[in-house]
């Protein structure tokens, strides 16, 4: 369990996070979502026991105790937005470290390192990785204990599609073992696939929390269809936008924002039109709308 009852974290004058409260049960994926700046780092952070609350409460596990205290950071395994090791250690004497530590079996470490898929490289030292290896080890760390509460910072951000699909199946099987799971991302892909709840920070606030199903309700009803088309009447554009109004046109491409459920009855309505269509895309509502829509107080 992960609770945050009223946190707020001012830095200087500047409140990084405001009033947050937010409670995440056993077994349950919640994606921090906003956009850069919005809170995200801090309230990990904080739920990691690295930063105090300026007012407020973070409580870790059960029974909740304040994050920080030596009971709470047992329960708990973070990836910090940005890792970093020493840099003449190996990858493999980063997992050994880090397996004593916790106090977990060599099984586990060796699963580690095989997520971390260091392709050979767990021998060489860290100041000789790429980036994506280092973020990869960092990712590997936090997944070695089966720690009850799971904190991860963009932990897709520097994954490639194999990482992805790796990183994917180990978040499912912690969830199904009952762990309590809050990451952040910029993807709209990793949080749909993982999560069941989405809390959506916009200036230090909790702007939306929805469930999966709401969150692509949502982006469905913010989606575009773009069709490229020829030979189509002069009063094309008019006629869709009975069905869309906000729909435009830009040289043969329509632009036809709006529900998925409306797009059929637009192909068809340009059909009929005697237009011929060269060419169709559609796409589900970009987070970064969504974002805008939640701070236009349109949402
Ligand atoms: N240690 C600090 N000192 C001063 N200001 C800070 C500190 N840490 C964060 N901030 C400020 O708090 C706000 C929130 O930062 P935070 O890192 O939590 O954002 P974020 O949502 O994680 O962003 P991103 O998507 O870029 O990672 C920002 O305005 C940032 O400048
Ligand atoms: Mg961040």
């Amino acid at each position: 369990m992960i609770a945050f009852r009223h946190f707020t974290k001012t830095f200087a004058s500047h409140p990084a996070v405001r009033d947050l409260s937010l409670e995440i049960g056993g077994a349950e994926v919640v994606a921090l979502l906003g956009p850069n700046g919005s809170g995200k780092t801090t309230t990990l952070k904080a739920a990691a026991g690295l930063i105090r609350p300026t007012s407020g409460d973070v409580l870790i596990g059960e029974p909740g105790r304040p994050a920080g205290d030596p009971g709470a950071r047992e329960a708990l395994s973070f990836l910090p937005q940005r890792v970093a090791f020493p840099e003449s250690l190996t990858g493999r004497e980063v997992i050994e470290f880090y397996r004593r530590l916790r106090g977990v079996d060599r099984d586990a470490a060796d699963a580690a390192l095989k997520l971390a898929s260091l392709n050979g490289s767990s021998g060489r030292a860290i100041a000789t990785y790429s980036g994506g290896m280092v973020q990869r080890l960092g990712l590997a760390v936090a997944l070695l204990p089966s720690a009850p509460v799971m904190l991860l910072d963009e932990p897709t951000a520097a994954l490639d599609p194999d990482g992805l699909c790796a990183f994917y199946s180990v978040i499912e099987h912690r969830k199904a073992a009952g762990q309590t799971i809050l990451f952040t991302s910029h993807q709209l892909g990793d949080a749909e696939r993982l999560a069941d709840r989405f809390a959506i920070l916009v200036d230090g606030r909790l702007a939306a929390l929805l469930t999966a199903r709401e969150l692509s309700d949502r982006l469905a009803s913010r989606g575009v269809l773009r069709l490229r088309v020829e030979h189509e009447p002069a009063d094309l554009l008019n006629r869709v936008r009975r069905l869309s109004p906000e729909a435009t046109q830009s040289g043969d491409q329509l632009i036809v924002p709006g529900p998925a459920g409306t797009r059929p009855a637009v192909v068809d309505l340009v059909r009929e039109s005697g237009a011929s269509i060269l060419g169709l895309t559609a796409e589900e509502g970009r987070l970064d709308v969504f974002y805008r829509d939640l701070v236009g107080g349109r949402s």
